[in-house]
């Protein structure tokens, strides 16, 4: 199915959070964006974070029409004072939380593990690792009080997976939020609440192109692809979709990994090296 024809799935799932209030981080652009959208449309209230005011503004005119209202409320994840307001100042909005989308990240600087700064590490786990522990403590507090269960998915990434050379840094701080969700999981099962991550692989987002250079850089890495292409920000907010929602009740402690099947392919298997193993 194309990323854009899914006019028939989303008048199956109309209205399924109605009534719901989600929590989004890192709403003002990409994956968190198309989240914001997405859910809204299904009916939730969604209380989106990032720091860009004018891209907020943005998407709070793009999804006036949804069924759910969306608010924006500014912070910065570097500072732990911020990130302690953000679940408050959304059940004071909305009045309860029911999911959380824990996706803010940054990718830091390209370079060497020898050529890492401290400073580049410290930026890049403040953001992707220390403000989900903390959003994770306010969150699981806030839905254990509520006493109804809950659905929080954490951003990980390919590389909280595996490794690719230059960014030592943000796969540390990917297989950190694995570990995060998996203690989640395992700690509040027993309230109902699930904690997973989506692990995204290449997605065409400002985070991708920040790295990459170019569209044009982009779609050549597409190429490595067992899709042939890489993924859109819509195809993420789908498998959170479905991660808060009752379809994926049995499931947490895991990480649902959307690459288009980078990770499923063995390292330099090309059609010749098939042919060749095929023939041994
Ligand atoms: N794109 C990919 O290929 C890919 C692959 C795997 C994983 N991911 C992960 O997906 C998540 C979303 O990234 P994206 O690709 O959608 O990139 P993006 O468009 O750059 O979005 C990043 C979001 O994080 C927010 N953010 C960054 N630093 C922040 C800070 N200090 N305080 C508050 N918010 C901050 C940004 O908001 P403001 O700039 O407004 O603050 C923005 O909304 C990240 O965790 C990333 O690691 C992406």
């Amino acid at each position: 199915m194309s990323p854009t024809n899914r006019s028939l799935g989303i008048s199956k799932t109309q209205g399924i959070f109605d009534g719901k209030v989600a929590l989004i981080t890192g709403g003002t652009s990409g994956i968190g964006a198309a989240t914001v959208k997405r859910v809204s449309n299904l009916g939730a209230n969604v209380f989106f974070t990032g720091r860009r005011v004018g891209e907020a503004k943005k998407l709070i005119r793009e999804t006036k029409h949804n069924a759910g209202k969306v608010v924006f409320f500014p912070s910065d994840l570097r500072d732990r004072a911020d990130v302690e307001k953000i679940v408050p100042a959304a059940v004071a909005t909305f009045g309860r939380l029911d999911f959380a989308f824990n996706n803010a990240g940054v990718s830091g600087p390209t370079g060497l593990l020898t050529e890492q700064s401290e400073q580049s590490f410290d930026l890049v786990f403040a953001v992707n690792v220390k403000a989900v522990f903390l959003l994770l403590q306010n969150e699981l507090r806030q839905m254990v009080a509520q006493d109804s269960g809950g659905s929080i998915v954490n951003t990980s990434s390919v590389g909280g997976i595996l490794a690719a050379p230059g960014s030592a840094p943000y796969v540390a701080s990917k297989h950190a939020v694995l570990g995060l969700t998996k203690s989640a999981a395992v700690e509040y099962g027993k309230y109902g609440i699930r904690v997973n991550a989506v692990s995204p692989g290449a997605i065409r987002t400002e985070l991708l192109l920040s790295v990459f250079g170019s569209h044009e850089a982009l779609d050549q890495l597409g190429s490595v692809h067992p899709l042939s292409r890489i993924g859109s920000p819509e195809e993420i907010a789908e498998s959170v979709v479905w991660l808060f929602s009752d379809s994926s009740s049995y499931f947490t402690g895991q990480s649902l990994v959307v690459d288009g099947g980078l990770t499923a392919q063995r390292p330099g298997a090309t059609p010749l090296t098939i042919a060749r193993d095929s023939a041994a």
